[in-house]
């Protein structure tokens, strides 16, 4: 595993910290929205509270990283869904069991990402952030296809192994450099799936390689060496395998959490990094009450900590 040495991090940072889309910078916007995309409810027992969902989780997480949150319905015309998007600073696709290509969830992500590509292209910065699901979401999306393949890791907590282009990653330049070597060396994130993408398949697809960066991986129970967290080299995209909005925001003792003290400082350095990404982006509501209408605060979380993994969830 990688040890990020200091030296070695100050002098690449000044070679290739951004690419030419990152220039654009906007005056700070204080008061960011990130979306999240609904998912259709897969338990059955969950289904009587509603079609689709967002586990209270992601919606704390973002909020621990300075942000607020509002939640995207499925299902709207692309009139509504291209409105949204003018509203918002940014974009978090969750983790889940939607099917990757023929999905609501997957096809109204597939919407955003597009106007997120155009409008990331004339310097309007927008950022998306994927979650398990989210971040195998994002690479069909670039990939125009599945290159999904078995790697199981089911409820393990892993550290991860970085990349040597980790050192000079916008996702993790920000962390201090005990904690980069912590989560290189105790298992601070949570895993909970059974696809990924091989860091073999990743590489030899041109347009993923093209797309992303590998930033860290992890091995499989199956010895398969699956990417784990990416970005973008030039758009603001971020992808984990792993479950960063666990480490606060997710309790049930069957699983394995990670909750230490470097665990919980990895997930709120993580929310505050995509939160500040959000930050960049201009973005906003045409009118107050419309943006208070939006907001998650007019949901109320339904228990279902004795039915699920989750403490709470938003249905819609
Ligand atoms: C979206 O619309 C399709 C087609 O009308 C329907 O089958 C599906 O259940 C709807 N999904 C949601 C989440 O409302
Ligand atoms: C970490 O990844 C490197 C390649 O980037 C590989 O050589 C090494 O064996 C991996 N270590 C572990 C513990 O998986
Ligand atoms: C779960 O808890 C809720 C709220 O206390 C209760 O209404 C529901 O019946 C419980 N469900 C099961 C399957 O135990």
């Amino acid at each position: 595993m990688l040890d990020f040495s200091a030296l070695v991090y100050a002098s690449v940072v000044v070679l290739c910290s951004a690419g030419p889309l990152l220039k654009h910078r906007h005056e700070e916007n204080n008061r960011p929205i990130i979306g999240i995309l609904t998912q259709e409810v897969d338990d059955d027992y969950m289904k009587r509270f509603g079609k689709t969902y967002i586990p209270s989780s992601y919606v704390s997480y973002i909020e621990s990283g300075g942000a607020r949150v509002t939640p995207i319905r499925l299902n709207q015309s692309l009139a509504e869904h291209e409105k949204i998007f003018r509203s918002i600073n940014g974009l978090l696709l969750i983790g889940g069991t939607a099917n990757l290509e023929t999905s609501d969830f997957a096809h109204t992500a597939g919407l955003y990402f597009r106007l997120a590509l155009e409008a990331n292209d004339v310097g309007d910065y927008f950022p998306i952030w994927g979650t398990c699901l989210g971040l195998q979401l994002l690479t069909v999306l670039v990939a125009g296809e599945n290159l999904l393949s078995k790697t199981t890791a089911e409820n393990v907590a892993y550290p991860l192994n970085f990349s040597s282009e980790a050192a000079t990653s916008r996702m993790f330049k920000g962390f201090p450099s005990d904690l980069r070597k912590a989560l290189s060396e105790e298992p601070l994130t949570g895993n909970f799936h059974h696809y990924g993408v091989t860091k073999e398949t990743f590489m030899g697809n041109e347009k993923l390689n093209g797309f992303f960066s590998i930033l860290s991986t992890n091995v499989a129970e199956n010895g398969a060496v699956f990417v784990s967290s990416m970005e973008g080299r030039k758009y603001p995209f971020y992808g984990v395998q792993w479950h960063p909005e666990v480490n606060c925001f997710q309790w049930n003792p069957r699983y394995n959490f990670p909750h230490s003290n470097n665990a919980v400082h990895v997930s709120s350095l993580l929310a505050q990094f995509f939160v500040n990404e959000g930050r960049q982006s201009s973005h906003h509501f045409s009118v107050v009450a419309e943006e208070s209408r939006a907001l998650i605060y007019n949901y109320n979380p339904v228990y279902v900590g004795n039915i699920s993994s989750y403490e709470k969830c938003y249905f819609f």
